[in-house]
């Protein structure tokens, strides 16, 4: 019997076996049986005791369900016994209210991180989490992958000439930076006003434009507003062809339409969180970050550099 094993949650089943059969290992069966009143009941079916466990949910799509489903799996495995819980998650949700910026606000950040460590976490693995601040926010490990090498290939592909990497907002200034880094570009910013949680502004942009191919990077799109936005401030700066990488579609709404109707001329994103058929479109090309995360998981297992990964 390994002394390894991998669970996944309900959230992403394509993510889950993708990286299951990457490392080469099944999966762990557990019975999913909701109650009548909608509670959460799960059952593994494997011996874990003394195992070292690995449990893959992206909390996204319905991230009050997933989360609390990821909980009450990290439970049952600590009282089956298992040695260590690792948990795998793709998109780290709740990641965005990571500070008091405003009198009363809760920061959830903190509250999901303590939730997963009440629950008996032992690591987690997540990928491009929304400040890297948020690892100071457990006393367990924190792997944070980034998807950047995954993503800037398939940029490469798209033949961008003369790139501006621009960030939409202040808070992308660090993962824009990496990635004008990565692909030999200049880096750009633009001055961002959140009217609402909607609806954007763009004030000013902060670098040239005219004439040149511009990606815009973001850790994720939700409704799409920052990007659109951003997208027509440089249309109208006179920007040559606009490209945008994301590594978290959250895609709410009418988000993929608003892309597709933008002056954006190709979309990459991540697969952290699951596209359903209803909202792929030409436009949006998903490259998959399994392979990172198989590797993040083949690291942990045998004790080696994580950062090895990205160099
Ligand atoms: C904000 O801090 C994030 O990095 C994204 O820029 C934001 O969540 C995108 O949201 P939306 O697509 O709704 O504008």
């Amino acid at each position: 019997m390994s002394q390894h094993i991998l669970f996944s949650g309900t959230s992403h089943h394509s993510f889950a076996s993708e990286l299951a059969s990457y490392l080469g290992m099944p999966l762990g069966q557990v019975l999913f049986q909701p109650f009548p009143d909608g509670e959460i009941y799960v059952q593994i079916q494997e011996n874990v005791r003394g195992r070292d466990v690995f449990v893959i949910q992206t909390v996204a799509r319905d991230p009050n369900y997933y989360l609390m489903e990821l909980l009450i799996l990290i439970d049952a495995l600590k009282r089956a016994s298992a040695k260590s819980i690792s948990t795998v998650i793709p998109y780290f949700g709740y990641s965005r209210q990571d500070r008091k910026d405003k009198p009363r606000v809760p920061i959830t950040a903190k509250l999901v991180a303590d939730l997963l460590v009440t629950a008996g976490a032992t690591r987690v693995l997540t990928m491009d989490l929304h400040a890297g601040q948020i690892q100071g926010f457990f006393d367990i490990p924190v792997d944070n992958l980034y998807a950047r090498p995954v993503l800037a290939d398939a940029v490469l592909k798209l033949g961008v000439k003369d790139l501006v990497v621009m960030a939409p907002d202040l808070g992308a200034i660090k993962i824009a930076r990496a990635y004008a880094s990565h692909l030999k570009g200049e880096f750009a910013v633009i001055d961002k006003r959140r009217l609402s949680s909607e609806e954007v502004s763009v004030t000013a942009i902060i670098g040239n434009v005219e004439g040149r191919d511009v990606l815009l990077v973001d850790d994720m799109c939700s409704t799409g507003g920052t990007l659109v936005s951003a997208a027509e401030a440089c249309k109208k700066a006179g920007a040559h062809r606009i490209f945008a990488a994301f590594t978290h579609g959250l895609l709410v709404g009418d988000a993929v339409t608003k892309l597709a109707e933008s002056p954006i001329e190709k979309i990459i994103m991540s697969n952290t969180v699951p596209l359903p058929e209803m909202l792929q479109h030409p436009k949006v090309e998903v490259v998959s970050v399994a392979r990172l995360f198989g590797e993040g998981v083949r690291c942990v297992i045998s004790a080696d550099s994580i950062s090895s990964i990205f160099n």
